[in-house]
């Protein structure tokens, strides 16, 4: 089923709400790069790898809603994509297997997130460098090189933090076809160097585990308060203030144009009070966000209208994995019984 046109894929973890951060550093480049009429884009929410996480159900399926909800608000064209839910297609879980059958533990071992958790129960002094870690951690790079390898991704936008899963997919990839024959694509990872990353309330990075984000749709007023409590320093209105190391710029330069944003260097320059660049930068995302909450808030209303929309998605999902992993089952012996 090797495709004729290249397959972009990428997943999206289903915890949480996103935040601007996340728009301006993910959803919003991806979206663009969706509306390429030369590629397959594969878009998908990682339901399975949030499992590994959540213990909790209730949060896992609101969480798996509001996202899928939030990237249809952001102008993602479920008619142009493929965009569907990781646990709606099961030929990913077969194929997991599959592969894990053939991945060599030694090269889990080496993966940053399950090292991490180890060399935390070391540090605790804990009797078992393995006390909580679950086989879902463990193996998180194998379902993710299902997840890819599946549909015969070559580029896989992700956040750097992912290039080693990416590569890992890529080495399980080379293993199956060195076995039996050639099979999968290799996939290469795609890390946005050039997209700006946030700060957040405090100046830092935004994320989520400092909890210096800025929900992406706040109602306005709880957005507009938000802004409000961005870090600045104390110089006062007519100082001359540096563009630099102003996080209310940094925030404001990526939801604006070139021109806005020479507008507001010249402001710096002239000692713009901090209240007032506060209310314009409250403003520009406003703007910005505005149609895209009220859709976000509809959708959430409407849960059906998102259900059916994923189980379309999965339906062309499953029209690729189901002859492939057919093929699959074939390479490794496991035949259809006549
Ligand atoms: N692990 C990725 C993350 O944490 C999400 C993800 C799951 C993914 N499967 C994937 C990304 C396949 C790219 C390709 O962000």
């Amino acid at each position: 089923m090797r495709p004729t046109m290249k397959t972009v894929l990428t997943g999206i973890t289903t915890s949480g709400t996103p935040h601007i951060g996340n728009y301006v550093g993910a959803i919003r480049p991806a979206i663009a790069a969706s509306r390429d009429r030369n590629v397959r884009s594969c878009l998908f929410l990682a339901d399975y790898h949030s499992l590994v996480k959540s213990g909790k159900p209730e949060q896992m399926s609101r969480s798996t809603l509001e996202i899928a909800a939030s990237w249809l608000a952001c102008g993602l064209d479920p008619a142009q994509v493929v965009f569907y839910r990781q646990s709606d297609v099961p030929e990913i879980m077969e194929l997991a297997w599959i592969l894990t059958c053939m991945t060599a533990k030694g090269l889990m071992n080496r993966a940053h997130a399950y090292k991490a958790a180890v060399a935390e129960n070391e540090t605790a002094a804990s009797r078992d460098p393995d006390q909580g870690i679950m086989m879902g951690l463990f193996c998180y790079p194998i379902l993710m090189a299902a997840d890819i390898l599946m549909f015969n991704a070559s580029l896989v936008p992700v956040g750097r933090d992912q290039k080693q899963h990416v590569e890992m997919a890529r080495d399980i990839a080379q293993r199956f076809n060195h076995h039996f024959g050639e099979t999968f694509v290799l996939p290469e990872a795609v890390i946005g160097e050039t997209v700006a990353v946030l700060p957040g309330l405090d100046g830092r990075k935004m994320s989520k585990s400092y909890g210096n984000i800025i929900p992406l749709f706040l109602p306005e007023k709880d957005l507009r308060k938000a802004i409000m409590r961005i870090k600045t320093n104390s110089l006062e209105p007519g100082q001359p203030k540096d563009t630099a190391d102003s996080p209310l710029f940094a925030i404001y330069a990526a939801f604006a144009v070139p021109d806005e944003i020479a507008a507001i260097e010249k402001r710096y320059a002239e000692g713009i009070a901090w209240g007032e660049m506060k209310q314009l930068l409250f403003e520009r995302i406003d703007s910005e966000v505005r149609s895209m909450r009220a859709e976000y808030d509809r959708l959430v209303a409407h849960p059906a209208e998102v259900e059916s929309i994923l189980r379309d998605g999965a339906a062309k999902a499953r029209a690729l994995s189901m002859p492939f992993l057919a093929d699959i089952r074939r390479r490794v012996g496991v035949r259809p019984l006549a």
